[in-house]
């Protein structure tokens, strides 16, 4: 449905009053109400590079979700405020690993007496505590768009016997370590925080050269082979396009696998006429179609599915947002404490300084 003009007048008009002091991120997967007010869209990794690249900016309004907000807080000045417009916009995946639990699994591959070759390795969708355990454990974060390029950092940190512990998505860990840097699905096993020494024996601990946490994105997670065979079936010419939470059935059948960024990329460097189904978040997939219609975009799945989370920031949680700052003041501001930053940055820098 198109924006209420009410409120898209009063974005605006909050927006204008700001002028600079204010610098809107807008991910991707944002619903279109908002994404017109962003100064910038991205991925995860371009909008913590963005984040980190406004330091005039007083206030960074964060469209995304919050581990996203805590990044940008990680990587702008002690000055700088960011916003996340609701409170609320979690990542169920990045809930799925919680410090004491990483702690634990740590704990357990000590016990095995392999901790000294593991080098820790987060996803992006985590919180900053995990990001920070990494910092002080000789590991960093990845994205979506630069796990094979972390990974391959890890695996050269330690000689022959490194092991990497990758959290929380499984998925991305295991589709990265088989398809991109070729190790074999027995080379990894799955952790799974809710079992005592996380499911596995002592031998599968030393055995393993990736220990996948049992984490996932639900949203992801719905996309299935099926419908890969069913798409493939009617129409022959038509390709996959997925990113790397989806699962390794799926993204092994795929023809093309990236993040949010590199899907936009994709179908924007396409010939008119090419036949595309994406799986990913949906509001992405729409806005992909309406903007190509010269190509045939379809979604890869047959129900409607949002990140639910990240539709938590609608255009009346912005207007609030914004007009809160003109009135001088700041609601929703998201602060990670100084030890948390200075160890979290340090894995977060390991990550920028990752070529490519
Ligand atoms: P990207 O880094 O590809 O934007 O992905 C973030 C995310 O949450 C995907 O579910
Ligand atoms: Fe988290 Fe999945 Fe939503 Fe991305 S799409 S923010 S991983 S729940």
């Amino acid at each position: 449905p198109a924006s209420d003009p009410d409120l898209v007048a009063r974005a605006r008009a909050a927006k204008e009053a700001l002028g600079d002091k204010v610098f809107v991120l807008g991910h991707h997967y944002q619903r279109d109400e908002v994404i017109q007010f962003a100064d910038v869209t991205g991925d995860s990794f371009k909008l913590a590079r963005d984040a980190a690249a406004r330091p005039d900016a007083e206030y960074i309004v964060f469209c995304g979700v919050h581990f996203m907000a805590e990044s940008a807080d990680i990587l702008t000045t002690d000055e700088q405020k960011v916003i996340l417009p609701d409170l609320a916009a979690g990542c169920s995946m990045a809930d799925m690993a919680r410090l004491a639990q990483v702690e634990d699994a740590w704990d357990a591959l000590a016990d095995a007496g392999v901790v000294d070759s593991v080098v820790p390795i987060t996803y992006m969708n985590s919180s900053a505590d995990i990001k920070a355990f990494c910092g002080r454990n000789g590991g960093a974060v990845c994205t979506s768009s630069n796990a094979d390029v972390a990974l391959e950092w890890a695996f050269a940190q330690k000689g022959e016997d490194t092991k990497v512990l990758f959290f929380p998505d499984q998925h991305l860990g295991r589709n990265t370590a088989v398809l991109k840097l070729g190790y074999s699905l027995e080379d990894c096993v799955v952790w799974n925080p809710l079992l005592p020494n996380g499911g596995l024996t002592t031998q599968q601990l030393q055995d393993a050269k990736m220990i996948l946490w049992k984490g996932h994105c639900s949203v992801h997670g719905r996309f299935s082979a099926d419908v890969v065979d069913d798409l493939r079936a009617q129409d022959p010419s038509i390709q996959i396009l997925v990113h790397p939470e989806c699962t390794h059935e799926v993204v092994t059948k795929a023809d093309l696998v990236g993040s949010t960024e590199f899907i936009i990329k994709t179908i924007e460097a396409a010939e008119p006429g090419t036949s595309w189904a994406i799986g990913t978040e949906l509001n992405l997939v729409k806005r992909l179609a309406d903007a190509h219609p010269d190509k045939k975009i379809v979604f890869l799945d047959r129900t409607v599915c949002y990140c639910s989370t990240m539709n938590r920031i609608d255009l009346p949680h912005l207007v609030w947002a914004l007009e809160s700052l003109v009135a001088g003041t700041e609601v929703n501001v998201i602060s990670v404490d100084d030890t948390t930053t200075a160890e979290a940055q340090v894995a977060l820098q390991r990550m920028l300084d990752l070529p490519g």
